[in-house]
């Protein structure tokens, strides 16, 4: 391996989110972000910034453009246009001005539960009605519930549907033909489909991402997708992320809010991050997807053997892994703060992400193996003096 992912980097006291906001004694293995260095080149394109020494107002560069177009086309073979991206400050900000340019207040959304908990705030934010199609459990694996995806956006005039694509936090990567089944569906009842495709370039091996807008001419004009290579670079502090709008008429009205909203700016470094990201990192990612890879395996090796009550929900995607803890009997809120205080890890209740996940906990592995095995270890002493405790 040309990269060191072994590598411990002391991120308390530097205002890190993820380990500043925890106890001292207390593993954090929540947010999602990672705890590698990120790629050198990227480091070097920070360095070479800031040595210029001025850090005014910026323009974004025909790079900038060129290499968000080049890694569709490299990686996913997606053609996408220079006019159709807006680079804006981050997917939620991109949501958010989404739901204020084409929702009304009382305007109903759906979404898919349990999925990422700032689709709901962000609806809730802007005053709009978040439904839901829950996921459907079983086997160890979600599947979506079609019938009750088109109840619900016949019977209730739904504007927007937000995707998760790849799912998070059930790591789904929804295959061709899910997503052509629910684009139709919009398509029927002319609901917009706003795609959060953030997650798309951690998959698993033998799992393959379709980007929603690639399917089909329709779908790329009935779709709004964002991405970013905050998650999957390690750049979530850098503020860079891009919407994909080939519908000039979605475009001209989204552009509106965007610019009213101030979050077209982006910082000087985050442009240049992603540049490099995308044009010459490709390397450091590969690696990358082996190193998950086999912390995902070591996980749930060590789970089967030592914490049995547990079952990994298979993963397909992302370096979150959603457990189930229903052999438990103890809900996901209550665990995650025994855990906390009784096994000193910090993992998020699946309840977080909607009341269907409750009896599932989220687990962050993008961390060094040697962090992972410490918290699988708290994990299984938690959980030991957990199950004494309310026996
Ligand atoms: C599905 C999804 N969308 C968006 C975000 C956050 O994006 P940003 O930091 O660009 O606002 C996350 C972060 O975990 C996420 O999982």
């Amino acid at each position: 391996m040309k990269y060191n992912f072994d590598k411990i980097i002391n991120r308390k006291n530097t205002n890190c989110y993820k380990w500043d906001t925890t106890k001292e004694d207390v593993l954090p293995m929540w947010v999602a972000d990672m705890d590698f260095e990120v790629a050198p080149k990227i480091i070097d394109s920070i360095i070479k910034k800031a040595q210029h020494g001025v850090f005014g107002y910026t323009m974004i560069p025909k790079e900038y453009y060129e290499a968000e177009i080049y890694w569709w086309k490299k990686k996913y073979n997606f053609e996408i246009k220079k006019e159709w991206i807006e680079p804006t400050t981050g997917v939620i900000p991109s949501l958010s001005s989404i739901i204020q340019t084409f929702c009304e207040s009382g305007d109903k959304i759906l979404i898919q539960s349990p999925v990422y908990h700032y689709f709901n705030i962000s609806i809730e934010n802007n005053n709009c009605e978040v439904l839901n199609n829950n996921l459907i459990y079983e086997n160890n694996n979600y599947k979506i519930d079609f019938e009750d995806f088109e109840n619900k956006i016949r019977n209730n005039k739904v504007k927007l549907f937000i995707l998760s694509n790849p799912h998070n936090p059930v790591g789904r990567v929804w295959n061709k033909n899910e997503l052509k089944k629910m684009g139709e569906l919009c398509l029927k009842y002319n609901v917009l489909v706003i795609s959060d495709e953030i997650h798309r370039d951690l998959v698993y091996k033998n799992y393959c991402y379709t980007p929603f807008a690639s399917i089909s001419e329709e779908f790329l004009q009935n779709s709004i997708t964002c991405t970013s290579a905050s998650k999957t670079f390690n750049i979530a502090g850098l503020k860079a992320s891009n919407i994909i709008v080939a519908n000039k008429n979605l475009r001209v009205k989204l552009n509106k809010v965007l610019n009213r909203n101030e979050i077209k700016s982006l910082n000087i470094f985050g442009i240049d991050s992603l540049t490099t990201a995308y044009l010459h990192c490709e390397d450091w990612l590969d690696e990358l997807l082996i190193y998950l890879e086999k912390n995902k395996d070591y996980l749930i090796d060590y789970i089967k053997k030592e914490i049995p009550e547990l079952e990994v929900v298979k993963p397909e995607a992302t370096y979150l892994l959603w457990i189930d803890i229903s052999k438990l009997n103890i809900s996901s809120t209550k665990l995650a703060n025994k855990l906390e205080n009784i096994g000193k890890i910090r993992i998020i209740s699946g309840g977080t992400f909607g009341k269907n996940g409750d009896n599932f906990i989220r687990i962050n592995i993008a961390c060094p193996l040697k962090t992972l095995k410490d918290g699988l270890n708290r994990l299984k002493n938690g959980i030991n003096q957990i199950k004494t405790l309310e026996n």
